[in-house]
């Protein structure tokens, strides 16, 4: 293909460089004549293990040139790379002023030509810039519709400085946000790669990028704060997490990654305390670990605050609101740190009419901590716990969700509750129902 990359610093040089070698034709498009002509010398622009070779290379042959002009680089084009940088404002925002410039250069190029052409942003922009940023801008200085003729995409770039040119051609995945008319350009492009391709919508491709490092700076952040802990505790962290990463069923793994409610149980909430308690014993901060508990706390409350707006808006009277499973997690009857319990306490003490069905409790089969816990908490737990799914949610205004046991289903679709939420990603069966709502989607 006939690419043109705008932005030849760090993630723009290594693709401009790479792309050039697995057989595109490249032009570089950068603000800064030094960069331009240090690529039209054979040489990237950044210093990285292995790029000098293949830089050489591919200037030598032809694949690969720089510019300065975005108009001239945009000749013959098939397909545009943004790659400028996104840094910070003062107050923590995306500035987008490079993107902003970038796209209006591509639209007024675009405009002298029909021929087809697909812009991508490769670039880290917040979810949202693809759909109301880069195309009406695109639109607007092209005098085109994006769909005829005109793609455009979001396709995040995953790569680490140091490892790049081994990152960039061995991605964990290729993520394309875009039309399929868009996606089918871009695996074109990338047709080299033997990752997974997973094509989504644009704002969920911008969105996987900032999980990804907002992912990385919590691991960091998570790894160096326990072991200040240790530390302290002479425990020497590198023994602990050497082990720790070993654990690939619940450690490192998929496991705790699904969206859904707030932690709970007997073990959780307690241990992290136990260890909030031992980091101000030995005065050191753990704000990561303390973290977790208000998180979820807060979860809890926004659950409560969206369920009270309900009622508010559209209860006309109807208070009444059933929550379907109360253990802390599905097939279970350990009601120890519940955050369904929670729920129910700061619905119970708003004045809202609470039922309750779990398919595995019942009043006769509680003992032990289990029942003190429920009997401190939920006093009167056995006047709104219900045997069977249909009576607790007869007449709900709306069911709050967390099993999805067969029977449960067919109740919810009986008893047509105004709004279902779902918290754990179990009632898929349910998603067409107008009142359907995921806790964290
Ligand atoms: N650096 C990384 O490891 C990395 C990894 C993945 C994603 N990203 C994202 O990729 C983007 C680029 O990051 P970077 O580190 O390569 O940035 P960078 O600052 O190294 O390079 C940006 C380049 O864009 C050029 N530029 C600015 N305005 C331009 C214009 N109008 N036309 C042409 N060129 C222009 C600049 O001169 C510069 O060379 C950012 O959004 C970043 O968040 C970076």
């Amino acid at each position: 293909m006939n690419v043109t990359l705008f932005g030849l610093g760090y993630v723009g040089s290594v693709t401009a460089t790479c792309l050039a070698d697995r057989g595109h034709r490249v032009v570089g498009v950068d603000t800064d004549p030094g960069k331009v002509a240090t690529v039209n010398s054979g040489r990237p622009t950044v210093i990285e293990p292995g790029l000098d070779e293949i830089a050489e290379r591919v200037v030598a042959s032809g694949a690969l040139r720089a510019s300065i002009s975005a108009s001239e680089g945009m000749e013959d084009s098939d397909l545009s790379l943004v790659c400028v940088g996104t840094p910070s404002a003062l107050d923590g925002s995306t500035n987008l002023t490079y993107v902003r410039r970038v796209v209006a250069q591509i639209g007024a190029a675009l405009a002298e030509s029909t021929r087809p052409h697909t812009v991508v942003v490769r670039s880290t922009v917040p979810p949202g810039t693809v759909a109301d940023v880069v195309v009406p801008l695109l639109e607007a200085t092209s005098g085109r519709t994006v769909g005829e003729g005109l793609q455009v995409a979001m396709c995040p770039e995953f790569l680490r400085e140091g490892s790049s040119v081994e990152d960039f051609f061995e991605p964990p995945f290729l993520v394309i946000g875009g039309s399929p008319a868009a996606a089918a350009a871009l695996r074109e492009l990338f047709a080299f790669l033997t990752c997974s391709v997973h094509v989504v919508d644009t704002r969920a491709a911008e969105s996987v990028k900032y999980a990804s490092n907002a992912f990385h700076a919590l691991k960091v952040a998570f790894t160096n704060e326990v072991s200040r802990l240790y530390r302290a505790l002479d425990v020497d962290a590198r023994d602990v997490m050497k082990v720790f990463v070993e654990d690939r069923q619940l450690n490192i793994s998929p496991a705790y990654l699904r969206p859904g409610f707030a932690f709970g149980g007997s073990c959780l909430p307690k241990d992290v305390r136990s260890l909030l308690h031992l980091g101000r014993v030995n005065n050191v901060d753990l704000p990561v670990l303390a973290g977790t508990l208000a998180s979820n706390e807060m979860l809890v409350r926004d659950v409560a605050d969206r369920i009270l707006q309900e009622i508010d808006a559209r209860g006309g009277g109807n208070r009444r609101v059933t929550l379907v499973g109360l253990a802390f997690k599905h097939a279970t009857d350990d009601l120890r740190e519940s955050p369904n319990v929670a729920l129910a306490e700061i619905l119970i003490g708003k004045g809202v009419d609470v039922h309750i069905y779990d398919p595995i409790i019942s009043m006769s089969k509680l003992s032990g901590a289990n029942l003190r816990y429920v009997e401190s908490k939920l006093p009167h737990l056995q006047k709104v716990l219900h045997d069977d799914p249909s009576s607790a949610l007869s007449g709900s205004l709306v069911a709050v969700v967390s099993s999805a046991a067969p029977r449960v289903v067919d109740a919810i679709v009986a008893a047509d509750p105004a709004v279902v939420i779902d918290l754990n990603g179990r009632l898929a069966a349910l998603e067409v129902l107008p009142g359907y709502q995921g806790v964290g989607w």
